[in-house]
């Protein structure tokens, strides 16, 4: 981690803080959700949300499932392709049922569109979106909630690339447990 650490150059977000905001992501989502039977599905975006959905999934007060796409846009670049595909598909049948995508960032919005038209090929009741992250700065693509869906963010980013808490480069970094700014010579 020390190793790790020297390629930050600053935090955005301390562990603390990111505990603090998860907390509040849950209860709001808690609240929102408390009346529907069934409960919602979660849907974690392979492999950056891996932590958040670990940590947001834990303080959800109701009988969620959890599930996993991966969708992937990136490769070993900083840059989004435009095209993200999907490599893994759900487990669970998520027709009829109120979907929650938990990302750790929304960018280009290539990756949330993508995955919100397969939803809604499968029949969902409602689509969700609980990101951690929220970088409107690089907004490309203007992503549609189904249904009576709501939108969750946890922090809105600065235009930087950052790392941690589940975010990579080069599937790196995503072990840190706050979220930080990589250090320019690392990556250009
Ligand atoms: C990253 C991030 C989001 C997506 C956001 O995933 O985890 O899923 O990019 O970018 P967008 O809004 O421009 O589509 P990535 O494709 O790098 O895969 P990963 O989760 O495995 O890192
Ligand atoms: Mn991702
Ligand atoms: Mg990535």
């Amino acid at each position: 981690l020390l190793a790790m650490h020297s390629h930050i150059e600053r935090i955005l977000w301390s562990e603390d803080q990111i505990s603090r905001r998860v907390s509040e992501l849950a209860a709001e989502i808690s609240a929102d959700f408390g009346g529907q039977s069934p409960a919602p599905v979660v849907v974690g975006v392979a492999t950056g949300a891996f932590l958040f959905l670990a940590d947001l999934v834990r303080k959800i007060d109701l009988s969620i499932a959890v599930d996993f796409v991966r969708v992937e846009s990136y490769g070993f670049g900083t840059v989004s392709n435009g095209a993200p595909t999907i490599s893994f598909d759900l487990k669970v049948d998520v027709n009829a049922r109120h979907v929650i995508v938990v990302e750790d960032i929304v960018d280009t919005g290539h990756t949330l569109s993508k995955v919100i038209g397969h939803l809604k090929s499968k029949g969902v009741s409602s689509v969700s979106v609980c990101t951690f992250l929220d970088k409107p700065a690089r907004r490309k693509v203007h992503f549609q909630l189904l249904g009576e869906g709501k939108y969750y963010r946890g922090f809105e980013c600065p235009d930087y690339f950052v790392v941690g808490y589940g975010l990579d480069f080069a599937e790196l970094y995503r072990n840190l447990p706050y979220i930080g700014v990589l250090k320019p010579e690392l990556y250009k």
